[in-house]
């Protein structure tokens, strides 16, 4: 790509829940940035920075040892002000104030449906990097978060299954997913767990009932349920009492791993994965595209329009519970 003969003045922030992988995203941005001859500035807070004028400048020491770290050095948070016509007039104003002429937003669905509404208010080219551990975003087959989240699960329930497993016990693992069953799907079939469920399906009790007795009957040493938090039937607790309700020989114990699955050093999918959108990102803006997210999908960056991306549902791969299923017997 040729370097464009205006000199830029981007502006990056992260915004939304944190997970691990933000800062690779922010590192390649200002590198790339910084390769390409402009000049970038990091809002702090999310939105929150762009309403308060909190900002840094930065230069490519100020990412430097932060690859690997999990968070974000620019923090986060969700903005209820980002939600008023005054909290984006105000930031509107800042940007320009700044002369800021792009921004790049880190962030999830929530965030990009903001900045959409942002966009059609004050004009300014966006280009958005997908994050969330949930990996519930459409227009990009994984958001930065969900490998290394995943793993920190399976990691855990291993641990989970020792401790079942000497004392022949059933454990109900909460995982997070508020509305989506991603990470509940995936590290059940890594962690070989007898029954997941999830908000995308109908939670029918007998029916786990049944497949946990069948368990019961084969003489396993241990059984693992994993639970969305979003699952209909409620959470991990309130499942487990209805359980033991409906058959009292079970031994059981809940675990809630919360927000242990948003901490932590990024994998190196993570960091692979953050490292190409925030490149694809800089150079999305410099070819003169906006209001558009970047992702992978099938191994290569596609860009989708905002609106598309908020108003899609992404497609849930049911074929992975049925998958689960097979093996859980
Ligand atoms: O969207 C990511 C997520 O981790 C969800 O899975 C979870 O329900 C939510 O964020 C928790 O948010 P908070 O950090 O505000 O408790």
């Amino acid at each position: 790509m040729t370097k464009p003969k205006k000199k830029l003045k981007i502006g990056v922030l992260t915004t939304g829940g944190d997970c691990p992988g933000l800062n690779a995203a922010i590192r390649a941005v200002v590198r790339t940035c910084i390769f390409y001859g402009h000049d970038v500035v990091g809002f702090l807070r999310g939105y929150e920075g762009l309403i308060e004028n909190q900002f840094i400048l930065m230069n490519s020491h100020s990412v430097s040892n932060i690859l690997q770290r999990g968070g974000t050095i620019l923090k986060t948070a969700r903005s209820e002000r980002f939600k008023t016509v005054e909290g984006r007039q105000k930031a509107a104003e800042n940007l320009q104030s700044l002369s800021i002429d792009a921004l790049i937003v880190i962030g999830g669905d929530g965030s990009f449906r903001g900045i959409e509404t942002f966009t059609r208010e004050h004009p300014i080219p966006v280009i958005g990097i997908p994050k969330t551990i949930d990996n519930d975003i459409y227009g990009t087959d994984t958001a930065i978060g969900y490998d290394t989240a995943l793993n920190t699960v399976v990691q855990a329930i291993d641990k989970i299954r020792d401790t079942a497993d000497s004392h022949d016990r059933l454990f109900f693992v909460e995982v997070m997913g508020r509305d989506a069953g991603m990470i509940a799907v995936l590290s059940g079939i890594g962690s070989g767990a007898e029954a997941i469920l999830i908000p995308e399906t109908k939670t029918r009790m007998e029916q786990i009932v049944q497949i946990l007795k069948r368990g019961w009957n084969r003489k396993k040493t241990s059984m693992i349920v994993i639970v969305a938090e979003g699952d209909d039937a409620g959470g991990a607790y309130r499942i487990a009492d209805e359980v033991k309700k409906k058959f009292e020989h079970f031994d059981t114990r809940v675990s809630v791993l919360g927000h242990m699955q948003r901490g932590g050093s990024p994998s190196c999918a993570d960091r692979v994965l953050a490292s190409r959108l925030g490149v694809a990102a800089v150079e999305a803006l410099i070819e003169g595209r906006s209001n558009e997210m970047v992702g992978i999908v099938g191994n290569r960056i596609v860009h989708t329009p905002f609106p598309e991306v908020v108003n899609t549902k992404k497609e849930f791969p049911m074929d992975l519970m049925r998958i689960a299923e097979i093996l859980s017997l």
